[in-house]
């Protein structure tokens, strides 16, 4: 008997949410819907490009929609196979917020950067600028080059200031390089901020920083077209310094515990629109129920833990791969075998990578299909 496909195994649309075999990702349209409206607002009120980063949901589908809500946006992809699935989708303005490095990689970057009408790519030194400039002369190609500049995070990027000032005089040098700007991703403030206040001052002394910058550049006269920051927590906040032209959010569609977390003064559980479902597979005490979904279906890669969507008298304490283990002493009554549970992704996008297919749900029926096509496109 030959495996069946993931098309002949999904749920027909119209088929009730209960009845979707578990485990299965969920988004709930309404709530997805809700969540895009807020950012697109937002980036309208605020006059800056929404260009989403598509490596929480990694299929094409979403992605054109996303760019269509930003007026014709583009997407954002962190991995070169990312870009690569997007452009077959259909995708022909995209923005690789990621350093390639390597001989091969650097040939598929040039060619899809001849392939695509808008293409563009990180640096942060010379150390990835110089084969970038190799792999682009080879093929007589000029590559559009964003600057990333550290303003807290000290993960990748150059410090503001002077040391970004000598990184984009370096750039300029290159023949087949035009540098377009900076991008300055700010995540450490989601682990630094406790309120909204807070969200507003440190991400305002970010952006402050990349003023400087900017301001620095511009009277050696490199101009800064572009000005780029990150991700759903804090766009919101650093998108209102007039320095920036463009925010790049990729969780804010679906939302997870770790923005619940991180921000309970404006996120709460009916912001959240990803869901799995499970189903209680055994009992095997008054206190405990096990599901059907453990950390091969929810990533736990941050601290967070699944969290009940509708049920406040369940919590899901400890995960083996297939099994995800509940307390439920405080339920009234017990659980079942076969009890369903939906539950809010710790992480949303490392639990998608995790599935095939994410089902989305409308007034309890099956409606939409996005299979995963970016699944493990990690090179
Ligand atoms: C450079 C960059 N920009 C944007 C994002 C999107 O951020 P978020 O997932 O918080 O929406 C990420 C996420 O890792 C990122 O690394």
């Amino acid at each position: 008997m030959p495996t069946p496909t993931t098309a002949e195994t999904r749920p027909a649309p119209g088929t009730s949410k209960d009845e979707i075999e578990t485990p299965a990702l969920l988004v709930n349209l309404d709530t997805m819907e809700a969540n895009v409206r807020e950012y697109v607002s937002f980036a309208e009120a605020n006059d800056v490009r929404l260009r989403s980063h598509v490596k929480t949901h990694k299929n094409a589908e979403l992605a054109k929609r996303q760019s269509e809500y930003g007026g014709d946006s583009g997407i954002v992809c962190q991995t070169l196979s990312e870009v690569e699935v997007m452009a077959r989708n259909g995708i022909d303005d995209i923005y690789l917020s990621y350093m390639a490095v390597g001989r091969r990689k650097l040939e598929r970057l040039v060619w899809l950067s001849e392939k695509l009408d808008r293409f563009a790519t990180t640096v942060d030194g010379p150390g990835n600028v110089e084969p970038l400039q190799e792999a682009a002369a080879e093929r007589g190609e000029d590559i559009d080059v964003i600057l990333e500049v550290d303003v807290g995070l000290h993960r990748t990027g150059v410090a503001p200031g002077e040391p970004a000032l000598e990184t984009a005089r370096f750039v300029r040098e290159q023949p087949n390089l035009n540098f377009q700007g900076l991008l300055a991703y700010e995540a450490h403030v989601k682990s630094e901020a406790e309120t909204q206040a807070e969200y507003e001052t440190y991400c305002a002394e970010a952006m402050d920083r990349v003023q400087e910058t900017v301001d620095l550049l511009e009277s050696e006269g490199i101009s800064v077209p572009e000005v780029k920051v990150g991700g759903t927590a804090t766009s919101r906040y650093s998108g209102r310094h007039p320095v920036v032209t463009e925010i790049n959010p990729g969780m804010y569609p679906f939302m997870d515990v770790g923005e619940l977390e991180h921000r309970p003064f404006e996120v709460d559980r009916t912001d959240c629109a990803a869901t799995v479902v499970s189903s209680v597979i055994s009992t095997p005490s008054e206190d405990r129920a096990v599901v059907d979904a453990g950390s091969k279906t929810l990533s736990m890669d941050t601290s967070q833990l699944p969290v009940p969507r509708y049920r406040d008298d369940i919590e899901y304490v400890n995960a083996s791969e297939e099994h995800g283990w509940l307390d439920t002493a405080d339920v009234d009554g017990s659980l079942a075998v076969g009890d369903r549970i939906e539950f809010i992704v710790p992480h949303v996008c490392t639990t998608v990578n995790l599935h095939d297919m994410i089902i989305g749900v409308r007034d309890g029926r099956v409606e939409e299909f996005w299979p995963v096509q970016a699944r493990g496109k990690v090179k």
